[in-house]
């Protein structure tokens, strides 16, 4: 059952009902369900009881220290994409020796950071990075544990924005170089070559594409093989897509048994980099309708949540359910759901059929994954409180921006 439902008509997260949680924290407020998340990375666990494995959450999906909490007390480790995030993890309590490093840009200075805490692997995605990572570490005299990202040109068939296994994205080593620069990382002092990876995209909706990347993978792997060159680890990556509206994405089980099946036979540990899939359905942000705008043409309802806060709809065109805490009689229209953003583009959802008055509070759902963290300050808004729901009790776990710390790094003129 979905940790959000409704009791009596009003709508709840786990035990605390969302009228009262914007009571007490304000809107917009961002309400997570722990139970959510546990549930979410025990789907993927359970598929993996007896495989030597590690799911490594992608922690820019919802880097919340207790969304990070929450996962790393149920096991899970964390995939990170710059020194932030790996500070993060480390805040939240994550043992170095689950965290793995993606992401084309790393910097000298974030490669010395998870040198020195010691991460399981660097997930490398360029010969240049092969070569930079070999003199970062070996100017600290430590051997750096890699794996190359290959691109296995594999049609997600995904949103072209988060499309990423295809040779024209920016992601990942093509695949015809992959094995010279194996042979160049493996002649390299200050690597030891320990791993494949390959992320293929993001809301993934056919389990087919990541097994048509595994199978060029594995090929990979055997040739490897034949030249001595013996891998430790298989990474995934992630990409399971979620339901937003009326998408059917694969169960867990469907998406990785046939992988599984592929690598039951080989001593390979299996790492997975999830993140949409372990938060997503986890998160919803909380609103209230400000002013109501019926007109001729359209119907607006300005709310108090904007694309500053959730960017998805503006972004990508990402369709979220937008349902009323409490729900009221009354005449349904359609309404376009906005923000007090200057900008056309500030909408949360477009013709909603509601019945709806100034006061209302939304639920924007499946809003767990890239919202809050790919929230801004744009128009000067603060970002948005965010809580946790365990049970009965709700916990502010990030509290909301003042105005003033928007503007406490700036300086007027001397
Ligand atoms: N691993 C790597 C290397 C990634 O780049 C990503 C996501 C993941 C794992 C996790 O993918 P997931 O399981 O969440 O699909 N902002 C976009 C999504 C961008 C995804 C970026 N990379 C959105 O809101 O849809």
């Amino acid at each position: 059952m979905s940790a959000f439902a409704r009791n009596e008509g009003i709508l709840h997260a786990e035990e605390v009902s969302l009228a009262e949680i914007a009571e007490r924290f304000g809107t917009p407020c961002w309400v997570y369900s722990r139970r959510a998340l546990e549930a979410a990375l025990e789907e993927f666990q359970s598929e993996l009881i007896g495989i030597e494995s590690l799911v490594c959450y992608a922690v820019k999906a919802n880097s919340n220290l207790a969304v990070l909490d929450v996962l790393a007390r149920r096991g899970a480790g964390f995939d990170i994409v710059s020194g932030g995030e790996l500070k993060r993890v480390l805040a939240a309590g994550a043992d170095p020796r689950k965290i793995v490093f993606s992401g084309v840009g790393k910097t000298a200075a974030e490669m010395r950071l998870a040198l020195r805490v010691g991460i399981v692997c660097f997930n490398v995605e360029s010969a240049a990075e092969v070569d930079r990572l070999d003199t970062v570490a070996g100017e600290l005299g430590k051997v750096a544990p890699i794996s190359l990202r290959v691109n296995p040109d594999v049609d997600a068939r995904t949103h072209p924005y988060v499309s990423t296994g295809l040779k024209e994205n920016k992601f990942g080593v093509a695949y015809e170089e992959a094995l010279p620069l194996y042979r160049h990382a493996a002649s390299l002092g200050n690597l030891h070559v320990c791993g494949i990876d390959c992320h293929i995209g993001s809301q993934l909706l056919d389990a087919a594409p990541f097994v048509e990347a595994l199978d060029k993978i594995l090929a990979l792997v055997d040739q490897l093989a034949a030249e001595g060159i013996a891998l430790e680890h298989i990474d995934l990556g992630g990409g399971l897509g979620i339901r937003y509206r009326d998408e059917a994405p694969p169960a867990v089980s469907d998406y990785l048994q046939p992988m599984l099946a592929k690598l039951r036979q080989r001593r390979l540990r299996v790492l997975l980099e999830p993140g949409r899939r372990l938060v997503g359905n986890a998160g919803v942000l909380l609103t209230r309708v400000e002013y109501l705008k019926p007109g001729d043409v359209k119907n607006f309802a300005i709310v108090d949540a904007a694309m500053n806060d959730l960017a998805r709809p503006a972004l990508y065109g990402s369709w979220h359910e937008i349902v009323p805490v409490v729900p009221r009689r009354g005449r349904v229209r359609p309404w376009e759901i906005v923000g007090p953003v200057c900008e056309s583009g500030d909408f949360l959802g477009r013709g909603r059929e509601l019945a709806l008055a100034a006061g209302d509070l939304l639920a924007v759902m499946s809003a767990g994954a890239y919202s809050m963290s790919m929230s801004s300050n744009y128009n000067s808004r603060p970002r948005a409180a965010e809580v946790m729901v365990d049970g009965r009790q709700a916990h502010l776990v990030r509290r909301r921006e003042t105005i003033e710390e928007l503007y406490a790094l700036e300086k007027r003129m001397p």
